[in-house]
Protein backbone atom coordinates (compact mmCIF):
# COMPACT_ATOMS: atom_id res chain seq x y z
CA UNK A 1 0.00 0.00 0.00
CA UNK A 2 1.09 3.24 -0.45
CA UNK A 3 3.13 5.59 2.01
CA UNK A 4 0.42 8.36 3.02
CA UNK A 5 1.85 11.60 4.46
CA UNK A 6 0.34 11.09 8.02
CA UNK A 7 3.65 8.23 8.32
CA UNK A 8 6.05 10.31 8.14
CA UNK A 9 5.16 12.23 11.28
CA UNK A 10 4.76 9.04 13.14
CA UNK A 11 8.07 8.52 12.02
CA UNK A 12 9.35 11.49 13.74
CA UNK A 13 7.17 10.66 16.71
CA UNK A 14 8.76 6.71 16.93
CA UNK A 15 12.17 8.62 16.34
CA UNK A 16 12.19 6.81 12.85
CA UNK A 17 14.69 8.87 10.01
CA UNK A 18 12.69 9.09 6.83
CA UNK A 19 14.32 8.41 3.70
CA UNK A 20 13.58 10.45 0.69
CA UNK A 21 15.33 10.48 -2.73
CA UNK A 22 14.69 12.57 -6.53
CA UNK A 23 13.18 10.42 -8.84
CA UNK A 24 12.22 11.85 -12.91
CA UNK A 25 11.47 8.10 -14.65
CA UNK A 26 9.94 5.35 -14.67
CA UNK A 27 13.09 2.98 -14.49
CA UNK A 28 14.25 4.59 -11.76
CA UNK A 29 11.30 5.02 -9.58
CA UNK A 30 11.36 0.91 -9.98
CA UNK A 31 14.29 0.68 -8.72
CA UNK A 32 13.87 3.66 -5.95
CA UNK A 33 10.65 1.62 -4.80
CA UNK A 34 12.24 -2.00 -4.72
CA UNK A 35 15.03 -0.42 -2.59
CA UNK A 36 12.04 0.14 0.19
CA UNK A 37 12.41 3.94 0.13
CA UNK A 38 9.29 5.99 1.19
CA UNK A 39 9.55 9.26 -0.46
CA UNK A 40 10.12 10.08 -3.57
CA UNK A 41 9.77 13.72 -4.89
CA UNK A 42 9.91 14.46 -8.17
CA UNK A 43 12.39 17.74 -7.89
CA UNK A 44 12.62 20.37 -9.93
CA UNK A 45 16.11 19.51 -9.90
CA UNK A 46 14.67 17.73 -12.60
CA UNK A 47 16.25 20.68 -14.48
CA UNK A 48 19.75 20.34 -13.58
CA UNK A 49 20.23 16.80 -13.91
CA UNK A 50 17.96 15.40 -16.60
CA UNK A 51 17.05 18.57 -19.10
CA UNK A 52 20.74 20.33 -18.74
CA UNK A 53 19.65 24.02 -17.49
CA UNK A 54 21.73 25.81 -15.15
CA UNK A 55 19.23 26.68 -12.55
CA UNK A 56 15.78 25.36 -11.86
CA UNK A 57 13.79 28.65 -12.59
CA UNK A 58 13.27 26.85 -16.60
CA UNK A 59 11.52 23.78 -15.60
CA UNK A 60 7.78 24.21 -16.12
CA UNK A 61 4.67 22.69 -14.65
CA UNK A 62 3.97 20.83 -17.69
CA UNK A 63 7.36 19.54 -17.17
CA UNK A 64 6.82 18.05 -13.76
CA UNK A 65 3.50 16.96 -14.41
CA UNK A 66 5.35 14.55 -17.46
CA UNK A 67 7.87 13.44 -15.37
CA UNK A 68 5.61 12.69 -11.96
CA UNK A 69 3.56 10.43 -14.25
CA UNK A 70 6.09 8.40 -15.41
CA UNK A 71 7.35 8.35 -11.60
CA UNK A 72 3.75 7.25 -10.53
CA UNK A 73 3.89 4.33 -12.83
CA UNK A 74 7.23 2.86 -11.91
CA UNK A 75 6.89 3.62 -8.08
CA UNK A 76 3.87 1.53 -6.76
CA UNK A 77 4.37 1.97 -2.89
CA UNK A 78 6.06 5.43 -2.22
CA UNK A 79 4.41 8.64 -1.57
CA UNK A 80 5.46 10.91 -4.50
CA UNK A 81 5.90 14.35 -4.15
CA UNK A 82 5.88 16.78 -6.59
CA UNK A 83 7.79 19.86 -7.04
CA UNK A 84 5.62 23.24 -8.07
CA UNK A 85 7.95 25.11 -10.13
CA UNK A 86 9.06 28.49 -10.39
CA UNK A 87 6.23 30.93 -10.42
CA UNK A 88 3.34 28.34 -10.61
CA UNK A 89 2.52 29.58 -7.01
CA UNK A 90 3.74 33.10 -6.74
CA UNK A 91 1.21 35.14 -8.76
CA UNK A 92 -1.80 34.02 -6.70
CA UNK A 93 -3.38 31.58 -4.59
CA UNK A 94 -6.04 30.54 -7.08
CA UNK A 95 -3.02 29.77 -9.81
CA UNK A 96 -1.65 27.81 -7.06
CA UNK A 97 -4.60 26.18 -6.40
CA UNK A 98 -5.18 25.10 -10.06
CA UNK A 99 -1.30 24.30 -10.79
CA UNK A 100 -0.92 21.73 -7.90
CA UNK A 101 -4.56 20.42 -8.60
CA UNK A 102 -2.76 19.64 -11.93
CA UNK A 103 -0.24 17.74 -10.66
CA UNK A 104 -2.34 16.02 -8.43
CA UNK A 105 -5.23 15.21 -10.76
CA UNK A 106 -2.95 15.00 -14.29
CA UNK A 107 0.76 14.34 -12.74
CA UNK A 108 -0.64 11.73 -10.34
CA UNK A 109 1.37 12.78 -7.73
CA UNK A 110 -0.24 12.67 -3.91
CA UNK A 111 1.42 16.06 -2.32
CA UNK A 112 3.35 18.94 -3.98
CA UNK A 113 6.55 20.74 -2.57
CA UNK A 114 6.62 24.47 -2.65
CA UNK A 115 9.56 26.90 -1.70
CA UNK A 116 9.32 29.98 0.83
CA UNK A 117 8.46 31.06 4.47
CA UNK A 118 5.55 32.83 6.10
CA UNK A 119 4.93 34.78 2.51
CA UNK A 120 3.90 31.53 1.19
CA UNK A 121 1.78 30.36 4.37
CA UNK A 122 -1.78 31.43 3.18
CA UNK A 123 -0.94 29.34 0.06
CA UNK A 124 -0.18 26.51 1.91
CA UNK A 125 -3.30 26.93 4.17
CA UNK A 126 -5.61 27.06 1.33
CA UNK A 127 -4.07 24.20 -0.58
CA UNK A 128 -4.25 22.22 2.44
CA UNK A 129 -7.82 23.30 3.08
CA UNK A 130 -8.24 21.73 -0.35
CA UNK A 131 -7.36 18.72 0.06
CA UNK A 132 -3.49 19.17 -1.14
CA UNK A 133 -0.73 17.95 1.04
CA UNK A 134 2.12 20.48 1.15
CA UNK A 135 6.05 19.30 1.73
CA UNK A 136 7.40 23.26 2.40
CA UNK A 137 10.96 23.95 1.72
CA UNK A 138 13.30 26.47 3.68
CA UNK A 139 16.98 27.20 3.67
CA UNK A 140 18.58 27.55 0.42
CA UNK A 141 15.48 27.59 -1.59
CA UNK A 142 17.03 26.97 -5.39
CA UNK A 143 14.54 28.91 -7.31
CA UNK A 144 15.55 32.29 -5.37
CA UNK A 145 18.86 31.84 -6.38
CA UNK A 146 19.47 35.46 -7.68
CA UNK A 147 17.79 37.08 -4.74
CA UNK A 148 19.97 34.74 -2.51
CA UNK A 149 23.09 35.37 -4.59
CA UNK A 150 24.12 31.77 -5.00
CA UNK A 151 23.86 28.68 -3.64
CA UNK A 152 24.89 29.58 -0.43
CA UNK A 153 24.51 28.17 3.21
CA UNK A 154 21.58 30.00 5.31
CA UNK A 155 20.54 30.39 8.50
CA UNK A 156 24.10 31.41 9.59
CA UNK A 157 23.52 34.50 11.66
CA UNK A 158 21.57 34.59 14.71
CA UNK A 159 18.81 37.14 12.88
CA UNK A 160 19.01 34.43 9.97
CA UNK A 161 18.38 31.12 12.47
CA UNK A 162 15.53 33.35 13.78
CA UNK A 163 13.70 34.14 10.74
CA UNK A 164 14.11 30.25 9.45
CA UNK A 165 12.75 29.09 12.40
CA UNK A 166 9.58 31.96 12.47
CA UNK A 167 9.48 30.86 8.75
CA UNK A 168 9.34 26.70 9.64
CA UNK A 169 6.62 27.64 12.09
CA UNK A 170 4.28 29.86 9.85
CA UNK A 171 4.54 26.89 7.15
CA UNK A 172 3.76 24.16 10.04
CA UNK A 173 0.57 26.53 11.00
CA UNK A 174 -0.98 26.54 7.60
CA UNK A 175 -0.71 22.50 7.76
CA UNK A 176 2.90 21.82 5.75
CA UNK A 177 2.94 17.84 6.33
CA UNK A 178 7.16 17.96 6.36
CA UNK A 179 9.61 20.52 5.60
CA UNK A 180 12.98 20.13 3.66
CA UNK A 181 15.26 22.31 4.69
CA UNK A 182 18.22 23.00 2.59
CA UNK A 183 21.61 24.10 2.99
CA UNK A 184 21.40 25.16 6.93
CA UNK A 185 23.64 24.41 9.59
CA UNK A 186 23.41 21.53 11.32
CA UNK A 187 23.08 22.75 14.97
CA UNK A 188 20.53 25.55 13.24
CA UNK A 189 18.71 22.47 11.45
CA UNK A 190 18.81 20.71 15.00
CA UNK A 191 17.41 23.41 16.89
CA UNK A 192 14.29 24.13 13.80
CA UNK A 193 13.39 20.44 14.22
CA UNK A 194 12.86 20.46 18.14
CA UNK A 195 10.64 22.74 17.59
CA UNK A 196 8.44 21.63 15.22
CA UNK A 197 5.61 18.70 15.38
CA UNK A 198 6.06 18.14 12.00
CA UNK A 199 9.21 16.05 10.14
CA UNK A 200 12.38 18.05 9.08
CA UNK A 201 13.81 16.71 5.56
CA UNK A 202 17.14 17.36 5.17
CA UNK A 203 20.03 18.47 2.09
CA UNK A 204 23.10 19.62 3.43
CA UNK A 205 21.30 20.30 7.02
CA UNK A 206 23.15 17.75 8.86
CA UNK A 207 22.03 14.50 10.44
CA UNK A 208 19.60 16.32 13.16
CA UNK A 209 16.78 16.29 10.48
CA UNK A 210 14.10 13.68 10.89
CA UNK A 211 14.85 12.52 7.79
CA UNK A 212 17.28 13.19 4.66
CA UNK A 213 16.98 13.87 1.14
CA UNK A 214 19.39 13.44 -1.93
CA UNK A 215 19.01 14.16 -5.66
CA UNK A 216 19.18 10.67 -7.06
CA UNK A 217 22.03 11.24 -9.74
CA UNK A 218 24.36 12.93 -6.54
CA UNK A 219 24.04 9.68 -4.83
CA UNK A 220 24.73 7.18 -7.71
CA UNK A 221 27.39 9.12 -9.03
CA UNK A 222 25.40 9.63 -12.50
CA UNK A 223 26.21 13.11 -14.18
CA UNK A 224 28.64 15.90 -13.17
CA UNK A 225 27.50 17.47 -10.14
CA UNK A 226 29.77 16.43 -6.86
CA UNK A 227 28.00 19.10 -4.22
CA UNK A 228 29.34 18.65 -0.93
CA UNK A 229 26.76 17.17 0.95
CA UNK A 230 26.13 14.21 -1.24
CA UNK A 231 27.72 10.98 -0.76
CA UNK A 232 28.23 8.62 -4.05
CA UNK A 233 27.22 5.05 -3.12
CA UNK A 234 27.81 4.14 -6.83
CA UNK A 235 29.90 5.11 -9.78
CA UNK A 236 27.43 5.10 -12.53
CA UNK A 237 29.23 7.48 -14.74
CA UNK A 238 32.30 5.16 -14.63
CA UNK A 239 30.20 1.87 -15.16
CA UNK A 240 28.08 3.42 -18.25
CA UNK A 241 31.25 4.89 -19.59
CA UNK A 242 32.72 1.70 -19.72
CA UNK A 243 29.45 -0.36 -21.05
CA UNK A 244 29.16 2.40 -24.02
CA UNK A 245 32.74 2.23 -25.16
CA UNK A 246 32.11 -1.77 -24.90
CA UNK A 247 29.33 -1.86 -26.97
CA UNK A 248 30.99 0.89 -29.69
CA UNK A 249 34.16 -1.41 -29.74
CA UNK A 250 32.17 -4.50 -30.45
CA UNK A 251 29.74 -3.11 -32.93
CA UNK A 252 32.47 -1.45 -34.78
CA UNK A 253 34.26 -4.75 -34.99
CA UNK A 254 31.27 -7.32 -36.05
CA UNK A 255 31.14 -9.10 -32.48
CA UNK A 256 27.56 -7.41 -31.62
CA UNK A 257 25.21 -8.75 -32.36
CA UNK A 258 25.63 -12.40 -32.92
CA UNK A 259 23.02 -15.63 -33.71
CA UNK A 260 22.39 -15.77 -29.70
CA UNK A 261 20.43 -11.57 -30.53
CA UNK A 262 19.11 -12.89 -33.99
CA UNK A 263 15.74 -14.17 -35.02
CA UNK A 264 16.34 -16.23 -38.50
CA UNK A 265 13.29 -16.82 -40.99
CA UNK A 266 13.47 -20.17 -43.41
CA UNK A 267 16.09 -20.29 -45.69
CA UNK A 268 13.31 -20.78 -48.35
CA UNK A 269 12.08 -16.97 -47.68
CA UNK A 270 15.16 -15.77 -48.35
CA UNK A 271 15.74 -17.63 -51.50
CA UNK A 272 12.01 -16.56 -52.84
CA UNK A 273 13.52 -12.82 -52.28
CA UNK A 274 13.81 -11.34 -56.01
CA UNK A 275 17.46 -11.30 -57.31
CA UNK A 276 18.12 -13.71 -54.55
CA UNK A 277 19.72 -16.31 -56.74
CA UNK A 278 21.76 -13.58 -58.62
O1 LIG B 1 14.31 19.70 -6.62
C1 LIG B 1 14.87 19.03 -5.74
O2 LIG B 1 15.53 18.02 -5.99
C2 LIG B 1 14.72 19.47 -4.35
C3 LIG B 1 15.50 18.75 -3.30
C4 LIG B 1 16.91 19.15 -3.38
C5 LIG B 1 14.93 18.95 -1.97
O3 LIG B 1 14.02 20.40 -4.11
Amino acid sequence: MRVRTSKLLEMKQAGEPIVCVTAYDYTMAQLVDEAGIPVVLVGDSLGNVVLGYDSTLPVTLDDIIHHTRAVVRGAKNALIVADMPFMTYNVSVEDALRNAGRLLQEGGAQAVKLEGGAFVAETVRRLTENGIPVMGHLGLTPQSVHQLGGYRVQGRTAGQARRLLDDALAIEDAGAFAIVLETVPGNVAQAVTGRLTVPTIGIGAGPGCDGQIQVVHDILGLGMRQPRHARRYAELNAVTLDALRAYKDEVSARRFPTADHTTEADAAVVAELPGADG
